[in-house]
C-alpha cells in the first residue's frame, strides 16, 4: 500500500500563524506538524509517500523533507493549485497510486497509535478511523449502526447524530478515483472526502473502525493548543503509548495465525524476559509452544507454574535444535512459524512486523528483522532497570550471507548500529535465532524421514547450521526470503564470532569447545553436500575447493578429533544422497549464484 499526505489548503483558520508559512510546518509540541501523519503512516508499514502541498509552500516542504532516504521512505511531492478540497487534492495522486491501494491521512491529524494490522489486512473498498469527542460538530460526524457499519456521515452537521468523529486517515482501493470523479462541489466550494466515503457507503463497501489512542486536529487555534498539549502527553514518554497499543481492539477474525516455537535446554535464567516480551507482543493471533530439551534445571516449573497460557512439550531427551523445532512444526498448524531462541528479548512489533513483511509477497518463505547483542550479564547486574533491559546498539545479525566459497556469515555481525540495515531487501537467508517461516513454504521443502516424519530442519544436524541449510533448500525452491529492519530483538548470543579473516576464523574455532566445531564442521559438509550442484560456475567450484581444502589442512594439523565427523558423513551419506535428489529446485544454478558474494 502507498501513502498520500494532504498538505495543501490556505490554513486560513489559523491566520496569522499561516500568512508566511504552511499550516503543516508550524510545530506541534517537538517538531513539525507534518512530521507526525509520516510517522503514522511509516509506523503503519507505509513507506512510499506521496506529499500534496501548497504552490507557495512546496519548496519548504521537500526542504524539510529530502529524498525521505534518511527515515526510509522515499517521498514523492506533487502540487495541488488553489484549495478545492481534500477529494480534489487526492485525485492529483491517481498517477502516484498506479493500481494500488492507499492509505490517505491529511497533514493536521496527529494519531497516537500506528495501524499497521489495518494496512496490512486492507483489501479493497475503503475504511475509516472514527474516534468518540465532545465537539463532533467540527467533523465529519459518524452514525454507526448496532452492527458497527456505517449508517452516515455527515460533514459538520449542526445537529450531529453521534459522537463518533471521522479522522483523518482513510484506506482506499483504487475505485477512490473513480468516485471521486463522481462528486460535486460541496456549499463551501470544495469536493468533501465524506461525499468519497458516503459513495462507498452505499455500496456496502465502507468500513469503520474505532479506536483508542489519542487523535488531535490541529487546524484551528484552540485545536493547535490542544494538540501540543496531547502531543507532549503522549509521546514524551513511552509507557502509554505501549500500553493503548497492547489495549487496542482489533480486527482479529482475518489475522492469520503465527505459532511462535521456542525450545528450552535449561534456560531457567532467560525465560522470564524472553517469555514476558512475547507476552507483550501488539500481534493478536499468536500461539506460543515451548519444547524443553530435557532440561536439568527449573525451566519446566517456572513455565507450568507463571505461564500457564503457554503450551509445554517436555521431551525425555535433547533432541537437539532441528528435531525440537520439527516437533512443534508437526504438532501445530499456524500459517506462519515463529522459530524463536528462548536467550532473547522481542520489541513488541517485532511478530506483527515480520508478517507484515512476509505477506508483501507470497514468494515469501521466510522474513527477519534486525537482530542487536543482548547483554544479558548487565540485564542481570541491572535487572531494576526496566528501560534498558540490557539492550545494545551492537549488531547480532542481520541476515545470513552466503560467499562464493561456501561459507556463512552472519551479516552485521558485531557492527554497531548507526542505521547502514535500514533498508528491506531480499537476502539469501536468516539466522534460525530468530526467522518467521511461512508454514506453505516449510512444506514444500520438507523430507519424509523413514519414521513417516517430516523433516523441516535435517534432523542429522543436531545443531547448528540447521538453519542456512533450510534456507538453501528455500531458496532453491524459489522461496525468497525477506529481511525488515522494523523487527527488532535482542540475543545473548554465547558463540561469537570474531570475524572473517582466515587468522580471526582460526582464533574463532580455538575460543569455541570442540563439540561445537565438531558439529559445525558436519553439518557443514552435509549442507554443501546436499546443495552443491555440478552445475555451478568454474569460480565457485574452485572457491569452494580452495576453502574446503585449506579447512582440511587447518583440521589434520590442529584439530584432528574433527576428522573423524567424516566417518559420520560417510554413515550419512545415503540419506543425503535421497535429499539432494528429491529437494524441489525451480531455480537455476546462476539465480543462485547470484545470491552468493564474493
Ligand atoms: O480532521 C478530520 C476532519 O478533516 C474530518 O472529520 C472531516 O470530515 C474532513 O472534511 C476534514 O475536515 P476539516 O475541516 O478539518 O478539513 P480542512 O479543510 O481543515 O483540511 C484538512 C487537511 O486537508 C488540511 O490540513 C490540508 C488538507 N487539504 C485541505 C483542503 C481543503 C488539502 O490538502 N487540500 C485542500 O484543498
Amino acid at each position: 500500500m502507498k501513502g498520500v499526505i494532504l498538505a495543501g489548503g490556505t490554513g486560513s483558520r489559523l491566520y496569522p500563524c499561516t500568512k508566511v508559512t504552511n499550516k503543516h510546518l508550524l510545530p506541534v509540541y517537538n517538531k513539525p506538524m507534518i512530521f507526525y501523519p509520516i510517522e503514522t503512516l511509516k509506523g503503519s508499514g507505509v513507506n512510499e509517500i506521496l506529499v500534496i502541498s501548497s504552490p507557495e509552500h512546496a519548496g519548504d516542504f521537500m526542504q524539510l523533507l529530502g529524498s525521505g532516504a534518511d527515515i526510509n521512505v522515499n517521498f514523492t511531492y506533487k502540487i495541488q493549485d488553489g484549495a478545492g478540497g481534500i477529494a480534489q487534492a487526492l485525485s492529483l495522486a491517481e498517477d502516484f497510486a498506479n493500481g494500488e491501494s492507499l492509505a490517505v491521512i491529511l497533514s493536521d491529524n496527529i494519531f497516537e497509535e500506528t495501524f499497521p494490522d489495518d494496512v496490512m489486512r486492507f483489501k479493497q473498498g475503503a475504511q475509516i478511523f472514527v474516534k468518540e469527542v465532545e465537539d463532533p460538530g467540527r467533523f465529519g460526524v459518524v452514525e454507526l449502526k448496532e452492527d458497527n457499519t456505517v449508517r452516515s456521515i455527515e460533514e459538520k452537521p449542526n445537529f450531529p447524530k453521534s459522537k463518533l468523529a471521522q479522522t483523518g486517515l482513510y484506506l482506499y482501493d483504487n475505485q477512490v478515483f473513480n468516485y471521486i470523479k463522481q462528486v460535486q462541489p460541496s456549499k463551501r466550494g470544495e469536493l468533501e472526502i465524506t461525499d468519497v466515503n458516503n459513495l462507498y457507503r452505499e455500496k456496502n463497501l465502507l468500513k469503520a473502525r474505532k479506536f483508542l489512542g489519542m487523535w488531535a486536529d490541529a487546524g484551528t487555534h484552540d485545536s493547535l493548543l490542544e494538540a501540543n498539549i496531547l502531543a507532549h502527553e503522549a509521546f514524551s514518554g513511552t509507557s502509554l503509548r505501549r500500553e493503548l497499543k497492547s489495549e487496542t481492539p482489533t480486527l482479529n477474525a482475518v489475522s492469520p495465525k503465527v505459532t511462535i516455537g521456542l525450545l528450552t535446554c535449561n534456560s531457567e535464567a532467560y525465560l522470564e524476559p524472553c517469555l514476558d516480551s512475547l507476552l507483550a507482543q501488539d500481534y493478536e493471533n499468536l500461539e506460543i509452544v515451548v519444547l524443553d530439551n530435557h532440561s536439568q534445571d527449573n525451566s519446566v516449573s517456572e513455565i507450568t507454574t507463571n505461564y500457564p497460557q503457554i503450551q509445554l512439550i517436555e521431551s525425555e531427551e535433547n533432541l537437539g535444535f532441528g528435531k525440537g523445532h520439527n516437533r512443534i512444526i508437526n504438532q501445530t498448524d499456524g500459517e506462519f512459524y515463529a522459530c524463536l531462541n528462548a536467550d532473547m528479548i522481542f520489541e513488541p512489533n517485532f511478530i506483527s512486523s515480520l508478517v507484515r513483511a512476509i505477506s508483501e509477497k507470497p514468494i515469501y518463505g521466510s522474513a527477519g528483522g534486525k537482530l542487536k547483542r543482548w547483554d544479558f550479564q548487565g540485564y542481570n547486574d541491572n535487572s531494576g532497570s526496566v528501560r534498558d533491559m540490557g539492550k545494545t546498539n551492537f549488531i547480532d545479525s542481520v541476515g545470513i550471507k552466503m560467499l562464493k566459497n561456501h561459507r556463512f556469515e552472519d551479516l552485521g555481525q558485531g557492527e554497531v548500529d548507526y542505521g547502514q540495515y535500514d533498508d528491506t531487501k531480499d537476502l539469501f537467508g536468516i539466522s534460525g535465532a530468530a526467522v518467521l517461516y511461512r508454514r506453505k513454504s516449510l512444506e514444500d521443502v520438507a523430507f519424509t524421514n523413514q519414521e513417516g516424519e517430516k523433516e523441516y530442519f535435517d534432523e542429522a544436524m543436531f545443531m547448528y547450521k540447521e538453519d542456512i541449510d533450510l534456507a538453501y533448500r528455500l531458496q532453491w525452491a524459489a522461496w525468497k526470503c525477506r529481511y525488515t529492519p522494523n523487527a527488532i530483538a535482542y540475543h545473548d548470543r554465547t558463540t561469537q564470532t570474531l570475524g572473517t579473516s582466515t587468522w580471526e576464523i582460526i582464533k574463532n574455532r580455538n575460543s569455541k569447545p570442540s563439540r561445537i566445531n565438531q558439529m559445525s564442521y558436519l553439518n557443514h559438509k552435509i549442507l554443501v553436500q546436499k546443495n552443491f550442484v555440478d552445475d555451478f560456475s568454474l569460480g565457485v567450484k574452485s572457491s569452494t575447493g580452495w576453502y574446503n581444502f585449506k579447512m582440511f589442512m587447518y583440521l589434520a594439523l590442529f584439530e584432528q578429533e574433527t576428522l573423524a565427523q567424516w566417518w559420520k558423513l560417510f554413515k550419512l551419506r545415503k540419506k543425503i544422497r535421497a535429499q539432494r535428489d528429491t529437494m524441489p529446485r525451480r531455480v537455476s544454478q546462476a539465480e543462485i549464484e547470484n545470491l552468493m558474494e564474493a
